[in-house]
C-alpha cells in the first residue's frame, strides 16, 4: 500500500514522494522574467522535501498573464531564468514542473493586495481581455471580453507548442496545462462562459475541442517519455456551468491525446457558486478519486489538505497519487519533512540536503532544541 512518502512513477520520472507544491502565483517577475525571488521559493521547497515544485501558472502569451507582474514563457529571453530555477530544483532533489496557461477573461488584474479588480484595457498595466465569448465575468472583472476568432484560437495553440518548446529548453521534466480555475481553457468548458455557435462550441464534444487541439500541439514539442498532465476545473458547482459527470468524460477523450494524469480542481467561471465548499477539510477528494476509479488515470488532487494524517490518507486509500498543496507550502516550506516527522515516518531528515540532514541527525542537544514543535503539539490551542 502506498502512502505520502512512497515514490510516484509517471512516464521516465520518477518522485521521492507524493507531495507537491502547487502552483501558486506570485506577482513578482518584470516583463514576465523570473528572478532570484522564484530561485528563492521553488529552491526552499525542494530542499524541505517536496518531491515535484511548480512556480506559478506561466503565461504562454503577454496577454495569459494574470497581471502585468506575473511569469510568462513567450520568449525565448525567458528561457534562462527559468532554466535557473530548475536547475535548483534538481540540485535540492526535486522534481520540477511548469503549469502552462492563459488566463482568459479572468487576466489584466491588480495584485490582491491592491484591491485584486481588473484593470481597464487602456490602463499602462492592463490589457483587452479575450474568452470563447463575449462574456463578462462579473464581479470583479468588469471590462468587455472580446470574442476570439478561430485563427485566433490557432494562433495561441502555436503559443502553447512554442512554450512547451522553451520549457523543455529551460530543464522542466513534468508540463501541466492549466485548465481550471475559471481560466481560458476553463471558459471554453464551461457552458457559462462559452456561448459559441461554431465547431469550438454548442455541444460538450465541442466545448473540448480547444483543449484537445492544445494538447496536440503541445505534444508534437514534448517528449513522450515526460509527464504531460492537465489541472481541470471539473464542477463550476452551478447548475448551468460544468457538470462533474462532463469532467469525467473529458479527461477519458483527452487521455486519448496524450494526457498523464489528471489534477482535478474547480471551474470558477461564476461566483454564483451553490454551497462552496471552501471550508471543509479534502473537499476535492471524492471527485479526484472517481477520475481515477473510472479513467483509470493517476490523478492529482488539492485543497484542504494540509494537515499531514489527511493527506497520507488519501494515498493510503488510493483515492489520488499525488497530493497539490498550495497554502501549506507558502506557511512550511519544510512541509514533508515536519508531515513525516508527524506522521512517525523513519528518518524524516534524509528528505532534506544531506549538509542539513548529517547535523540534525548526528548534533545532540536538549529536547526539543533543533526548533521543531513537539509531536503531540495542540492542534487548537486555547
Ligand atoms: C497565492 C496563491 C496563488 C495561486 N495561484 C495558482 C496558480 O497560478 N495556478 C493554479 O492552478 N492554482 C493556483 N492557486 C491554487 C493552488 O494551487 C491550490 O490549488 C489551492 O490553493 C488549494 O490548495 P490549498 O488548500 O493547499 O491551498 C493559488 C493559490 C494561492 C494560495
Amino acid at each position: 500500500m502506498p502512502n505520502l512518502f512512497s515514490t510516484f512513477t509517471l512516464k521516465s520520472i520518477t518522485i521521492r514522494n507524493r507531495i507537491v507544491m502547487s502552483p501558486m502565483t506570485m506577482y513578482r517577475a518584470l516583463d514576465g522574467h523570473t528572478s532570484d525571488y522564484h530561485v528563492m521559493l521553488a529552491g526552499s521547497r525542494a530542499a524541505g522535501g517536496f518531491g515535484l515544485v511548480f512556480l506559478e501558472q506561466i503565461a504562454i502569451l503577454p496577454d495569459g498573464r494574470t497581471g502585468s507582474c506575473c511569469a510568462g514563457i513567450w520568449d525565448d529571453g525567458h528561457i534562462e531564468g527559468l532554466a535557473r530555477v530548475t536547475r535548483m530544483i534538481k540540485e535540492m532533489g526535486a522534481v520540477p514542473a511548469i503549469q502552462l496557461g492563459h488566463t482568459g477573461r479572468k487576466g489584466s488584474e491588480k495584485k490582491p493586495w491592491d484591491g485584486k479588480t481588473q484593470l481597464p484595457p487602456d490602463h499602462p498595466d492592463g490589457w483587452q481581455v479575450r474568452g470563447p465569448s463575449a462574456i463578462t465575468y462579473g464581479g470583479r472583472y468588469t471590462y468587455p471580453v472580446q470574442e476570439l476568432s478561430v485563427p485566433e484560437i490557432r494562433e495561441i495553440h502555436h503559443a502553447y507548442a512554442a512554450a512547451a518548446r522553451r520549457a523543455l529548453a529551460a530543464g522542466f521534466e513534468w508540463l501541466e496545462m492549466h485548465f481550471a480555475h475559471g481560466y481560458l481553457g476553463a471558459s471554453f468548458f464551461s457552458p457559462i462562459a462559452n456561448q459559441r455557435r461554431d465547431s469550438y462550441g454548442n455541444s460538450l464534444e465541442n466545448r473540448l475541442r480547444f483543449h484537445r487541439e492544445a494538447m496536440d500541439a503541445v505534444r508534437t514539442v514534448w517528449p513522450e517519455n515526460l509527464p504531460l498532465t492537465m489541472r481541470l476545473g471539473s464542477d463550476d458547482l452551478h447548475p448551468d456551468g460544468i457538470q462533474f459527470n462532463d469532467a469525467v468524460w473529458a479527461v477519458a477523450e483527452l487521455r486519448k491525446h496524450g494526457l498523464d494524469l489528471a489534477d482535478i480542481s474547480l471551474g470558477l467561471n461564476t461566483d454564483a457558486m451553490v454551497n462552496p465548499p471552501f471550508n471543509e477539510e479534502a473537499f476535492m477528494v471524492e471527485r479526484a478519486a472517481r477520475v481515477r476509479r473510472e479513467v483509470g488515470i493517476p490523478v492529482g488532487v488539492s485543497w484542504n489538505l494540509g494537515v499531514p494524517r489527511v493527506a497520507d490518507q488519501v494515498i493510503r486509500d488510493e483515492q489520488a497519487d499525488l497530493i497539490f498543496l498550495g497554502r501549506p507550502a507558502l506557511a512550511n516550506p519544510h512541509w514533508p519533512v515536519w508531515a513525516a516527522r508527524e506522521l512517525g515516518q523513519k528518518d524524516p531528515y534524509s528528505l532534506m540536503p544531506e549538509d542539513w540532514s548529517w547535523w540534525l541527525r548526528s548534533r545532540r542537544g536538549s529536547a526539543g532544541s533543533e526548533g521543531w514543535p513537539p509531536a503531540e503539539y495542540p492542534r487548537d490551542p486555547a
